[in-house]
């Protein structure tokens, strides 16, 4: 009965995975990694100091929870280990290496999710011509658990990214573009109305540049517009010569110390 939990809760894990292309974008962003390792170390570091400063300022000791935690490239599991008492690290799919540092902390566990809880919908909208949730409901990838601390790590701009391809040919048009638009405002929705203090990292813009001369600006929240961040910082993604000799590709980065008093604040206006 265990064995087949297990399998049943693994396959799914992989199923989710494979659904959303993760499994594939984890080997790709491990190898970008090792290339660009030196270029990508700032950024890490400005994620990982983020997430720490942010934790050390919760109030309750009991659970944190880190959306998007990947490779755990960007995140401090060893210093969040230690704050703690259970450190839940949730992705639609977790590539080896964080199930081998996962095994090293005894509180520190790994929740395979989807973090818009969308992926259902999106399909049967491809396959039907069911109209696409609207607004797109505030997700519950926590089923309850009442974190004291969460932080979503470089997630928020890949939300919408796999439901381009998994809307078929729904994927174009406003309908479309207001679905993906609603998946980033329902996961800051969300993010926000969580008990504990919430830290939010995440791309603002994408940028392909050659030297001080930006070639290409594209906005990477689908146009949803964030609050004045505590922190920005630019990260150095495929310096020459990873994805071209013409130009480097360059993230600008915003960190969030209190995302729900800023994001709160911002309703406000
Ligand atoms: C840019 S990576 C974040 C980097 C990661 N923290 C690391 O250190 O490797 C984005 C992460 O978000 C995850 N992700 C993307 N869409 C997701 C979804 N709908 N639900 C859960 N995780 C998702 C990916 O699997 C990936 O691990």
């Amino acid at each position: 009965m265990l064995r087949e939990l297990f399998t049943l809760w693994r396959n799914r894990g992989a199923r989710l995975a494979r659904c959303l292309g993760q499994d594939r974008e984890a080997v790709s962003i491990n190898a970008r990694h090792r290339r660009c390792a030196a270029a990508w170390e700032p950024h890490l570091a400005a994620t990982r100091t983020l997430i720490l400063d942010a934790a050390q300022a919760a109030v309750g000791r009991e659970t944190a929870v880190v959306l998007g935690s990947g490779a755990c490239l960007d995140v401090p599991v060893a210093e969040l280990a230690g704050l703690f008492r259970q450190v839940v690290l949730l992705d639609a799919h977790h590539p080896r290496p964080a199930g081998v540092l996962a095994a090293r902390f005894p509180n520190v566990r790994l929740v395979t999710a989807d973090a818009t809880g969308m992926v259902q919908a999106a399909r049967t909208a491809a396959k039907s011509r069911s109209p696409l949730p609207c607004p797109v409901p505030r997700p519950d990838p926590l089923a309850g658990l009442a974190p004291d601390f969460t932080a979503s790590v470089n997630l928020a701009s890949q939300l919408p990214i796999p439901f381009y391809r998994l809307l078929g040919r729904r994927a174009t048009g406003t309908e479309a573009e207001a679905f993906c638009r609603g998946l980033v405002t329902a996961h800051f929705d969300w993010l926000a109305s969580l008990p504990g203090t919430a830290c939010l990292c995440c791309d603002t813009a994408w940028e392909r540049v050659d030297g001080p001369k930006v070639l290409e600006r594209l906005d990477a929240l689908e146009g949803v517009a964030l609050p004045a961040p505590d922190r920005t910082w630019i990260w150095s993604i495929a310096p020459r010569p990873e994805e071209s000799l013409a130009y480097d590709r360059q993230n600008h980065v915003a960190g969030f110390l209190d995302f729900a008093a800023a994001w709160g604040a911002k309703g406000l206006d």
